[in-house]
């Protein structure tokens, strides 16, 4: 005796192939099944189900039950299937293009559209810190409305308050930069470097809400905003234009982002209002995190891959080249930071300001040597590159 599948009064198209399949299932290609049921089409029905998924309604007997004859059809879908890997972890080393869009773990079916991705090596992308970054980068988003207190009183000096406004003008123009990059990275990104995308998702975000925020304290005051230099958008251009996924990293995240973690934390402390110090702080706090994460993936590449060293070096060389006839940093952003570190035009306030930027300037170039030592490369490379980092800072 075949086995049976009773459908009662259920039509094949009221869900009744379900109870169908799923009898089906166990069976063996060439085993049978009985079909009972009430319904008053379920032999037409029946008969067009099968023919699409590759079984066969036994003719022989046209008024005794219904059997079906399973046919292979519906194993040989599956037959070269493919388990995308493991869905706890990123791949081991590449990750398919043929997996495309599935999930990580999924089976995947064969024959469907390739995905597009340029990175798809596990070297090329990732860092061990990337899931805990993300999940702190998760836990810490911020809400630029509520975070700032924005009705605090802004600098009565107004030549200090224009230095503030020419500083954000210029955050606003950097950030901007920080945002596209990591977009683009993640969109040439294969998802199973999930953890990863996830983590420059995070990144484009924080970097949206630092626009916001420093856009929103330059008109505090009623505006207008500030001056924008042809060398600062040249030095931001060449991070656009860096091809790969790890000199890009290196560029923006290790020398860029690192050196503006001093920057933010030097207009915390000599900022001269809350809603400076707040935006100041907000965002360091961000940058923390894509810079430790430019910093793993650097390290853990050249790890694996001694000469990568080279290809970062000369990314820093190449860059330097590129703008060596540019201004760099815009002398009002320069001016501006002595202004606010002196705080008011006395003489000796404006040394003790110089002065700060001075060893702003040094503590920029320390921990970028330091990075880079952690990287690998030895003290007397580290500090040779921290030279020939951009004087526009990002
Ligand atoms: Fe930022
Ligand atoms: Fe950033």
């Amino acid at each position: 005796m075949p086995p049976t599948t009773d459908l009662d009064g259920l039509g094949l198209d009221d869900g009744g192939h379900l109870l169908v399949q799923r009898a089906l299932q166990p069976l063996r290609p060439g085993d049978r099944l009985t079909v009972l049921g009430r319904h008053p089409a379920l032999r037409v029905h029946l008969a067009a189900w099968c023919r699409e998924h590759g079984h066969r309604v036994d003719e022989t007997g046209d008024d005794g039950p219904l059997e079906i004859i399973k046919g292979p059809a519906g194993e040989q879908r599956w037959r070269d299937a493919q388990r995308a890997g493991d869905a706890q972890g990123p791949p081991d080393k590449v990750a398919d293009p043929r997996w495309g869009l599935a999930a990580r773990g999924a089976l995947v079916e064969a024959g469907g559209p390739p995905i597009g991705a340029e990175w798809t090596e596990r070297e090329h992308v990732w860092a061990d810190v990337a899931p805990q970054l993300y999940a702190a980068a998760a836990a810490s988003q911020w809400d630029p409305a509520t975070a700032v207190n924005w009705t605090a009183p802004v600098a009565v000096e107004p030549e200090i308050e224009r230095a503030v406004v020419q500083l954000m003008t210029y955050l606003v123009e950097n950030e901007q930069a920080a945002l596209i990059i990591p977009a683009r990275l993640l969109s040439q990104l294969h998802p199973h470097f999930r953890e990863v995308m996830q983590l420059l998702a995070t990144q484009a975000a924080d970097e949206a809400r630092h626009v916001e925020v420093f856009t929103r304290r330059g008109l505090l005051s009623g505006g207008p905003l500030g001056t924008s230099s042809a060398g600062g958008r040249a030095s931001l251009q060449t991070l656009l234009n860096e091809p790969d996924f790890t000199t890009a990293s290196f560029l923006l995240s290790v020398l860029g982002e690192g050196t503006f973690l001093d920057l933010l934390r030097f207009l915390h402390r000599h900022a001269p209002d809350p809603v400076t110090a707040d935006v100041a702080r907000l965002a360091v706090r961000d940058e923390a995190r894509h810079v430790a994460f430019g910093v793993a993936h650097t390290a853990h590449l050249a790890k694996t891959d001694r000469s990568y060293l080279g290809t970062l070096r000369q990314s820093v060389e190449r860059r330097h080249a590129a703008l060596q006839d540019t201004a760099g940093l815009n002398t009002e952003v320069f001016d501006s930071l002595v202004l606010l570190a002196a705080g008011s035009w006395e003489p000796a306030a404006i040394s003790a300001g110089w002065r700060a930027v001075r060893d702003l300037q040094a503590s920029m170039d320390e921990g970028r040597r330091r990075r880079l030592a952690y990287i690998g490369f030895p003290d007397d490379e580290a500090a040779e590159l921290s030279a020939l980092h951009t004087r526009n800072f990002m």
